[in-house]
């Protein structure tokens, strides 16, 4: 693995934090991922399931956990399965966990090969009443294909249809929602390798470079710090591109004149970062781009010192609306005619905002939540206002990782060059 080793403590919490949720007499399943194909024998590079991660810091394929708390034969506690690895594996794609390299990482004293799972399996079954089995219920997900979860759930409604069966979903979100002083180093980890990637761009961007040398750059520096790309992939949008939110493509030259905005973020031990900036390309910002890029960012300073534990997402999201509303018509950009006049469903502001300021933060980018809970001490969030002025060809997103302590936030990117003169200080330093 590419990050420094995890200390097994993270996972033993973990479990525990679960184990306080469930019901007695509980069984808890979760599968892996499957490997992706592509075409012909090609397969997507593996992600881990991010909840079987936090539970055992396992990155490996066709892994299964199972949890039976209340087990009376104490081994049946906690036990994970591994595939077995053999000479051909090992002579094609390398070393896999060993028993004791996985008792190590995880700290599960049972370990067993996938050949041991149906016995296991068959035991708990006829013993425990509840069995609380793994559905990705983010939202805003979009499944078209059935995972190795959901087809896990098949097998046992089948063959076990007079069992209690549970989500285990609502558990997860709201146990990954709070992060643990482990977790926050591992983001503010992320987040620093963000910082080292930015600063190299500002000192590489001139008129003439592409975007997707832009990335090149990103590239280089997250994976000579053991990182890589967060789960999205990066936007480097120069000029009117940055008004397409999901911009990807990445193919356009950038020019003199033209801001740049990079929405680009770290994965580093399965952890993400989240950064947005905008820079102009020549190292200097015009009048207009600044005026644009200031009220930016005067609402995500107001934003981040509002970011309190007790607020709600929804009361969030309103207070940087209002307050991105009354720039919007500082800016010339609406009237209060406009405003007076709109229509409730879509009001005036969203021609220029049109999407949350903020989302939680962790081992998924967009991270499980629920977003009814009002903000408590160790969530993570992004904080991402953007002013998108199509018809100007401008769009500024200014975008920060908070952690939310006892009285307000901790800035995870407060290292990371934001004001308009430091950005332009280290952009001609260089020059
Ligand atoms: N880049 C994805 C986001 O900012 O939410
Ligand atoms: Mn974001
Ligand atoms: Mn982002």
């Amino acid at each position: 693995m590419r990050y420094q080793k995890i200390d097994s403590q993270l996972f033993i919490e973990n479990r525990k934090r679960l184990r306080n949720h469930l019901k007695p007499n509980s069984v808890v399943i979760i599968h892996s991922n499957d490997i992706m194909p592509t075409n012909s024998d090609g397969t997507m590079k593996f992600k881990q399931n991010s909840d079987i991660f936090y539970l055992t810091g396992v990155e490996q394929e066709e892994t299964i956990l199972l949890l039976y708390p209340d087990s009376k034969e104490p081994k049946n506690r906690e036990v994970l399965f591994l595939r077995e690895t053999n000479e051909t594996i090992m002579t094609w794609e390398g070393k896999k966990l060993t028993k004791e390299e996985a008792k190590e990482l995880t700290g599960i004293e049972n370990v067993c090969w996938l050949s041991e799972f149906e016995k296991i399996f068959r035991t708990v079954m006829c013993e425990c009443e509840n069995v609380y089995l793994n559905t990705n219920e983010h939202k805003r997900a979009v499944i078209e294909v059935e995972t190795r979860n959901a087809r896990f759930i098949k097998r046992c409604k089948e063959e076990y249809p007079l069992h209690n069966y549970m989500r285990l979903a609502p558990i997860m979100h709201k146990i990954r929602a709070i992060k643990s002083k482990y977790e926050i180093e591992l983001l503010q980890k992320a987040c620093d390798i963000t910082d080292l990637a930015f600063r190299r761009v500002l000192r590489f961007l001139k008129p003439g470079v592409m975007e997707y040398e832009v990335e090149a750059e990103f590239a280089h520096e997250f994976i000579r710090n053991g990182a890589g790309f967060a789960d999205y992939s990066p936007i480097i949008a120069s000029g009117p591109n940055a008004c397409v939110l999901h911009y990807i493509e990445n193919d356009k030259i950038c020019k003199d004149g033209d801001l740049l905005l990079i929405d680009v973020g770290v994965g580093y031990a399965n952890y993400n970062s989240d950064l947005t900036r905008t820079v102009p390309v020549n190292g200097r910002y015009t009048k207009r781009q600044k005026d644009v890029y200031n009220a930016c960012l005067r609402v995500m300073k107001a934003q981040m010192k509002e970011m309190k534990p007790g607020k709600s997402i929804q009361e969030l999201q309103k207070y940087c609306e209002q307050n991105m509303e009354k720039e919007l018509v500082d800016l010339g950009l609406l009237t209060m005619d406009d405003i007076r006049n709109q229509d409730p469903n879509w009001p005036a502001f969203k021609k220029y905002f049109m999407h949350n300021v903020s989302h939680f933060l962790g081992l998924d980018v967009h991270d499980v939540g629920d977003v009814y809970r009002t903000l408590e001490p160790g969530m993570v969030f992004s904080c991402e206002p953007g002013i998108y002025i199509r018809e100007e060809g401008i769009g500024v997103r200014l975008e920060n990782d908070v952690v939310i302590t006892d009285t307000g936030i901790d800035d995870l990117m407060k290292n990371i060059p934001l004001e308009v003169e430091e950005i332009e200080d280290i952009m001609n330093y260089s020059r």
